[in-house]
C-alpha cells in the first residue's frame, strides 16, 4: 500500500468487489480520477494484487480490506479500515455479489441467507455508514450493482438472486430521491450479462456460453456509464443498447420493479 500518494485531501472511494469484473472496472476507472480507494473482497492475494496495480498504474492509494459481505461481521471489518484510515468515503460503489444457480427450494437455507445478507444487508449496511457524512458535507456517490433480471417478474431458476437484487433497486431509488438535492446521488445499475468471471463462480457458464455476443457487456462499459449515469443523479440505469430496449419493451408488457 502506498502511504498517502494523494494525501488525505483526495476522495476516497470504497469499492466492495473492487478486484474483479465490474467492480474492478470502477476500481480503475475511480483511480483515473485521482479518487483513492479501499476495495473490499475476500481473496487477499488478489486484493494485493489489485491495490499493487491501482498504486502503480494511477499514484493513488489503495488500500485492501479483506471481508467476506455475506457474513455481518464483514462490513464492521469495513467500517474498522474506514476509522484506521481517518478517512470519510466520498464514493461507495457495492458491487459485490455472487449468484445462486439452483432452485429456491433445492438451495441449502444457509447459502440463500448469506445470497441476502451479501446483497441486501451488506449493500444497505454500509449506505447507512456513509451517508451521515456524505450529508453533512453535501456530497455522496453511492453506487448500488442490482441486476437486469430483478426488473421483471419471469419464471426461472433464480428467484432469491432476483429478489435480493430488487431490494437493492428499491432501496437505491427512495435513497436518492429523498437525498439527491441534499448532494448525495444514489443509483441502481441493472446489468444483463457482463463478461467477467460471475458465470464461471457460480457455475453457470456453460449454460451461458451460447448466448450471442452481442448481448454481453464489457465490466470497463458498465462501470464508465455507471458513473457518468450517477453523476446525473439518476436512481436507476440498464446499460447497454439492447438491454435498455428489452427492459423498456419489457415494461410495458410486465410487471416491473424499477
Ligand atoms: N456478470 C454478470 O453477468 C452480472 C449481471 C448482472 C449483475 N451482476 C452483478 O454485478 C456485480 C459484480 O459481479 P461481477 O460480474 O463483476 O462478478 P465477479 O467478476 O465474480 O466479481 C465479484 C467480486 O465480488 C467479490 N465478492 C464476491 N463475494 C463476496 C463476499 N461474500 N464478500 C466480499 N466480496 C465478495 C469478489 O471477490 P472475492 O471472491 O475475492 O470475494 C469479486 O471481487 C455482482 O453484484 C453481480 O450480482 C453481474
Amino acid at each position: 500500500m502506498k502511504s498517502g500518494s494523494r494525501g488525505v485531501g483526495a476522495r476516497l472511494a470504497i469499492v466492495t468487489g473492487g478486484t474483479s469484473g465490474i467492480g474492478w472496472g470502477f476500481a480503475r476507472a475511480l483511480a483515473a480520477a485521482g479518487t483513492d480507494l479501499l476495495i473490499v473482497a475476500r481473496d487477499r492475494g488478489q486484493l494485493s494484487a489489485a491495490c499493487r496495480y491501482i498504486e502503480t498504474d494511477f499514484g493513488v492509494s489503495a488500500y485492501p480490506c479483506a471481508a467476506d459481505l455475506s457474513l455481518r461481521e464483514g462490513v464492521a471489518e469495513v467500517t474498522e479500515a474506514l476509522h484506521r484510515l481517518g478517512r470519510h468515503a466520498c464514493y461507495l460503489v457495492n458491487s459485490a455479489g455472487s449468484g445462486s444457480p439452483q432452485r429456491f427450494e433445492d438451495t441449502p437455507w444457509s447459502s440463500l441467507a448469506r445470497l441476502v445478507d451479501l446483497h441486501c444487508h451488506a449493500t444497505a449496511n454500509l449506505c447507512h455508514v456513509v451517508i451521515p457524512e456524505m450529508r453533512r458535507r453535501g456530497f455522496g456517490r453511492i453506487i448500488n450493482i442490482a441486476s437486469l433480471s430483478a426488473t421483471i417478474s419471469l419464471a426461472g431458476e433464480q428467484e432469491m438472486y432476483s429478489a435480493s437484487k430488487a431490494f437493492v433497486i428499491r432501496l437505491s431509488s427512495s435513497l436518492n430521491r429523498r437525498l439527491k438535492s441534499e448532494g448525495v446521488y444514489v443509483t441502481a445499475v441493472c446489468p444483463g450479462l457482463t463478461r467477467t468471471r460471475f458465470h464461471v463462480n457460480d457455475g453457470t457458464a456453460e449454460r451461458v456460453r451460447r448466448i450471442p455476443g452481442i448481448i454481453w457487456l464489457e465490466p470497463d462499459a458498465v462501470a464508465a456509464q455507471s458513473l457518468r449515469w450517477n453523476e446525473r443523479g439518476r436512481e436507476l440505469l440498464v446499460p447497454g443498447r439492447i438491454n435498455n430496449l428489452v427492459y423498456h419493451l419489457l415494461r410495458k408488457r410486465f410487471g416491473i420493479v424499477g
